[in-house]
């Protein structure tokens, strides 16, 4: 697969007109997914500000991606006109034109900032601890094991934990939110099959109704947690003690925000880690370096989210006539951002397919930018860091050991299996 990767990615050194003509988010065929960055470099080097069949953009260049994030006036997030055609009337609409991260000012500043105290440094601290202590209870596992499904054993174990831990969902209820939050993000994937859709439905009905039976337990408790986002949020709620004030968050906000972090938290953050230990297992001189020098750990997690970053993709709409890379375009423009196309931009980033884990400066998109950046970008990293930390330090070696199984999606990237052993 590395041979693959390295192969394709020289063939479209020198460009690929065609290759970025035919481009169609629409149309994606298994070789794209596998390996999309080739096409990227075509589309950023012959059409950069990409037409596509639908009347949509694809955007493939640092400096643009950037100019958009920055001009939220100019560019809307909000998607109530985009989701309709896929979404109709369903709870899969309501869901995703409920959450922050589709919605402009003001709705989205209030939620904001009624999310902010639960991301301050502070929260963050207090649950470094408890991934630690899991991390370790993993890898106990997997050394006496011998061979795990990077995956399935280790990745996608943390963040249910944090977000579980975040939202104080009791241990025994967790077993359901990972194939909750698959489908309902698989929703947004650019072409949805009736059969995604249906799970993705019935994946937010029962989401909702667990969270709606949750909160209901939070606000009988007397004890507020300050650790906890949902304590937080029920307070910030018109169920708690902001009940008056004109800031609060309405019953389904609550609900909403609260899958959304589960969601946005959750497959994300095991892409993260799946993500940057194949690029491990695919430079094992980086291994090597990382285990000799931990204290890279830090731009380590950087140069792996910038080269397979696990949101590939934002969108946005032209709220007026606007211009975006040198090309006028009208009002009600939807552009797609390619974030790991920006991230492999040599306009920004020297030698961009090179994974150099000295890299300096960094400033990929892997979290976005602008008034919606990431708002768990800190710990996101926290549990990159600290899973990828304690795995080169703990083993000497990693082999793959089996064919691994890609997600198979163009929006958030990463592995469903990725089978090692680790000596
Ligand atoms: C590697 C892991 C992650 C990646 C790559 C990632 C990526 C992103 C990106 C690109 C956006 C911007 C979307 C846009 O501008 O349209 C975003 C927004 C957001 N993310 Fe993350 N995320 C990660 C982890 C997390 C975690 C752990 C949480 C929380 C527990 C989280 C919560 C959020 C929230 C609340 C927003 C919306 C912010 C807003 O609209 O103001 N994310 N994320």
């Amino acid at each position: 697969m590395a041979a693959n990767i390295a192969i394709r990615t020289s063939a479209a050194g020198t460009g690929d007109r065609g290759l970025a003509a035919a481009f169609d988010l629409k149309r994606l065929d298994r070789v794209f997914l596998d390996d999309p960055y080739p096409t990227y470099r075509a589309l950023r080097e012959h059409d950069p500000v990409h037409p596509m069949p639908d009347g949509s953009y694809f955007l493939t260049r640092y400096d643009d991606l950037v100019e958009v994030y920055r001009d939220a006036k100019t560019w809307s997030s909000d998607k109530k006109i985009d989701f309709k055609p896929n979404f109709g009337d369903s709870l899969l609409y309501e869901h995703h034109t409920t959450s922050l991260v589709f919605n402009d000012p003001p709705v989205h500043t209030r939620v904001r900032k009624l999310l902010g105290p639960t991301f301050t440094p502070r929260a963050l601290m207090a649950l470094q601890p408890r991934i630690e202590t899991l991390v370790d209870r993993l890898l106990d596992a997997a050394a006496a094991r011998g061979s795990i499904d990077v995956i399935d054993d280790f990745a996608a174990a943390i963040p249910v934990q944090l977000i579980g831990d975040l939202l104080g969902i009791p241990d025994d209820e967790r077993g359901p939110l990972r194939s909750w939050s698959l489908a309902i993000l698989g929703a947004l994937e650019p072409v949805l099959s009736k059969e995604q859709f249906d799970i993705g439905v019935r994946a937010v009905a029962e989401f909702k109704a667990y969270l709606r039976d949750l909160v209901a337990r939070r606000t009988r408790d007397s004890a507020h947690d300050e650790r906890e986002i949902l304590s937080t949020l029920v307070a910030a709620s018109e169920l708690g003690d902001a009940a008056g004030s004109r800031d609060r968050l309405s019953e389904l906000e609550l609900l909403h925000n609260c899958i959304f972090l589960l969601n946005a938290g959750h497959e994300t953050t095991t892409n993260l880690i799946g993500n940057s230990v194949h690029l491990l297992v695919e430079n094992p001189d980086a291994w090597r370096d990382l285990a000799t020098h931990p204290e890279l750990i830090g731009s380590a997690a950087e140069e792996f989210l910038r080269m397979e970053s696990s949101n590939q993709l934002g969108n946005r709409r032209a709220t007026c006539d606007t211009k975006i890379g040198g090309r006028k375009l009208p009002a009600n423009t939807y552009v797609h951002l390619g974030i790991g196309a920006a991230n492999r931009d040599p306009a920004q980033f020297p030698d961009p397919d090179r994974l150099d884990i000295r890299r300096h400066p960094n400033r990929h998109l892997a979290f976005g930018s602008g008034i919606h950046t990431c708002a768990g970008n800190s710990l996101a990293r926290m549990e990159g860091q600290v899973a990828l930390h304690k795995l080169v330090t703990r083993f000497k070696s990693i082999e793959r050991v089996g064919e691994f199984v890609r997600g198979g999606r163009a929006r958030f990237r990463g592995f469903r299996h990725y089978p090692v052993a680790l000596r």
